[in-house]
């Protein structure tokens, strides 16, 4: 960006921001933000999380208004869980292509095909999905609550990666379906070669909804907040990382000495950034869009999230 329009862009953000402060305190909001939203929209939120931390944050918060910066199935588990509260969410086109890749027909098929088998569904999902669900799960606790179930048979929607990492680390026989994120999805071994060959120092640091063959060549594997986690307490200086590019955010804050290449360029959610500081600003003022959920599913979606919450 040529230096006059940045600094038009700085002063524009700098008086978005303060109005955001007027509007929180008028509105009684707190702002939730995804660890992959963009820096300006991390930068201005109450609690920056994963979907985990921030499905938490949801169900404690005392603020009558939350805006749930992420994509939409976030902003749904939030309404699930504070059924009370208004959830804006900036833009309501963020939506997650992995998530809308089951549905409910044929979850119920496979469901009369294991008339046994406990469903569990990671939360990048649907409202409608959790409410034929018996317990969701993050990719931070997806092993806890596998290890958690008495289960002979277990349904696993809808992120095959997750799901066969999940499988291999518990030894339990998942049924899995075909399910992927087209982000993580789309590193490739010979990018993280390439990578490794670039910078021999690294370490490499993946995210388990990558493909099986990439996270084999991870030197950690974990989910967004265990990355952040991990990379802050290594004494390593170097990392490539295998995760979304607005987790940059978080690392350069925590450790500014260290370095983070991201394993490569494409590793972008544009879901993720249709969210921007202006949008944010605006649904406070105008207090749309607002997600809705039917009661009648959110109450039935409603145990399968407060399970995966109870889960230590
Ligand atoms: P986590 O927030 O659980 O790491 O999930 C990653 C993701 O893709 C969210 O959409
Ligand atoms: Fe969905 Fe992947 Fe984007 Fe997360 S990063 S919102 S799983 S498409």
């Amino acid at each position: 960006m040529e230096a006059l329009a940045l600094e038009r862009k700085q002063e524009q953000n700098r008086e978005l921001r303060v109005r955001l402060e007027q509007l929180k305190k008028e509105r009684n909001a707190i702002i939730l933000a995804h660890y992959y939203q963009r820096d300006e929209i991390q930068e201005v939120a109450d609690y920056r999380g994963d979907s985990f931390l921030l499905a938490q944050k949801a169900a404690e918060t005392d603020a009558e208004v939350i805006v749930f910066c992420g994509v939409h199935f976030m902003g749904e588990s939030a309404k699930i869980l504070a059924p009370g509260k208004t959830v804006l969410i900036p833009d309501e086109r963020a939506g997650c292509p992995m998530a809308d890749m089951v549905n409910v027909d044929g979850l119920r098929k496979l469901k009369a095909q294991h008339p046994n088998a406990k469903v569990v569904t990671y939360i990048n999902s649907s409202a409608e999905i959790k409410a034929e669900t018996d317990i969701c799960c993050t990719s931070a606790n997806a092993v806890k609550v596998i290890e958690s179930l008495d289960a002979e048979e277990i349904i696993w929607v809808p992120d095959k990666n997750l799901g066969q990492y999940v499988q291999a680390k518990t030894g339990k026989k998942l049924i899995i379906w075909e399910g992927y994120c087209n982000t993580h999805d789309m590193l490739t071994v010979k990018d993280v070669i390439e990578m490794k060959a670039k910078y021999p120092e690294a370490e490499f640091v993946v995210h388990p909804e990558c493909r099986p063959e990439v996270v084999a060549l991870g030197d950690f594997v974990g989910s967004t907040t265990a990355i952040i986690d991990h990379c802050r307490k290594s004494d390593r200086r170097q990392f490539i990382v295998g995760t979304e590019d607005g987790t940059g955010y978080q690392l350069r804050l925590d450790s500014p000495d260290k370095e983070f290449h991201f394993a490569t360029k494409f590793l972008v959610c544009p879901n993720m950034k249709v969210n921007n500081l202006k949008k944010l600003v605006k649904c406070l003022e105008t207090m749309k869009p607002q997600i809705y959920v039917p009661p009648a599913v959110a109450d039935k979606a409603r145990t399968s999230l407060e399970r995966m919450l109870q889960v230590r």
